[in-house]
């Protein structure tokens, strides 16, 4: 099988944190979502557990609870960030923009909590927690590229596992499910994504050796 790498490298250079361009009007269908999940579950877990778990909250009353416990979690964290980055550059565009999403998170037509089997004990080895968190990363990154190349867009959070055990409870996930992330995911507002600019590979590249 060979590869259209011009696709596979837009693909894989202009899948975007999205929140601004996400559009919350359009409705996401269900099965779009189990295709991307379905591709996703094709992503490596440690010692093959497959331990990937998805909750995805379409209902609006729901996406209302989750907002509230996402801006509690997020608010005092992204004012603090705010107040101490200057607006204009990289980082303050994505704080103005991660503003604007924690304003509006609740109007996002799907949120997807990804979740892992099993949690690790405090002060766990790194290896524990190193394969833990490993085998779901590379699933929940699959599943963003994949809701990219459907027309829809995504972005990785972190904010509301202030406040995990409270979604854990609203959501009825059980007590051995390790929550990692929330992804508000809708179509985006047009495709035509960039590549952002990043370091040479070669600064951050060490050959045999740091
Ligand atoms: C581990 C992790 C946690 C993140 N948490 C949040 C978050 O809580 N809220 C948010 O708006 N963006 C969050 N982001 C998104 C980052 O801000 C985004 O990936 C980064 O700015 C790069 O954006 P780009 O891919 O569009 O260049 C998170 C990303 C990662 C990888």
């Amino acid at each position: 099988m060979e590869f259209d790498l011009a696709i596979t490298d837009a693909l894989l250079s202009t899948t975007r944190a999205v929140r601004k361009r996400l559009d919350l009007e359009k409705p996401v269908p269900r099965e779009v979502i189990l295709e991307c999940i379905a591709l996703s579950q094709q992503a490596p877990t440690g010692s093959n557990t497959q331990g990937w778990r998805w909750v995805i909250v379409d209902d609006a009353d729901k996406r209302a609870a989750l907002g509230e416990l996402y801006r509690s979690g997020a608010g005092d964290y992204l004012s603090a960030a705010a107040a101490a980055t200057p607006t204009e550059g990289q980082t303050g565009r994505v704080l103005s923009s991660a503003m604007w999403l924690m304003e509006n998170i609740e109007k996002v037509p799907v949120l997807a909590i990804p979740c892992i089997e099993g949690r690790f004990p405090e002060g766990a080895p790194l290896a524990m927690m190193a394969s833990q968190y490993g085998s779901i990363f590379p699933a929940v990154w699959s599943f963003q590229l994949a809701l990219r190349a459907r027309g829809l867009g995504s972005v990785l959070t972190t904010l509301h596992l202030m406040k995990e055990k409270e979604t854990a409870e609203l959501l009825g996930i059980p007590d051995g499910m390790l929550q990692v992330a929330m992804l508000p995911v809708a179509y985006t507002k047009g495709t035509d994504f960039k590549r952002a600019a990043r370091p040479g590979a070669e600064t951050i590249t060490h050959w045999n050796g740091w």
